[in-house]
């Protein structure tokens, strides 16, 4: 594991998130309250691309079935918007996994992220 830098600081205004790519591998990174957070791009449920989702606080939602996970540990908050018997067999299929987080640190107007 090693720092990488992906962005700069002025690459991402405040509660907005952003995609980078690192030897092939997508990287979200998003800035909240001047803090930065780092997690793979691709849904752990079908791989809908987390940039072009939505930010919350610290929460992102994926585009295609809106499940939520909060950037801080990548914990699960929502598991798809799925209801009734597709919720269930959903849940058989695919079972709620956790989004990977990255530990992040700013030099100067670096952003490095421990990949
Ligand atoms: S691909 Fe993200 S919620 Fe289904």
């Amino acid at each position: 594991m090693s720092f990488v830098e992906v962005a700069t600081t002025d690459e991402l205004r405040d509660s907005s998130m952003i995609m980078a790519k690192v030897n092939g591998h997508e990287i979200l990174l998003a800035r909240v309250d001047d803090n930065y957070y780092s997690a793979d791009n691709r849904c752990p449920h079908m791989g809908g691309n987390l940039s072009q989702g939505t930010l919350e606080g610290t929460v992102v939602t994926c585009p295609r079935h809106h499940s939520q996970f909060d950037l801080a540990d990548g914990h699960v908050i929502r598991w798809t918007d799925f209801s009734g018997i597709k919720k269930s067999i959903g849940k058989l299929f695919k079972s709620p996994r956790p989004l990977k987080t990255y530990q992040v640190k700013v030099e100067g107007e670096k952003v490095l992220v421990d990949l």
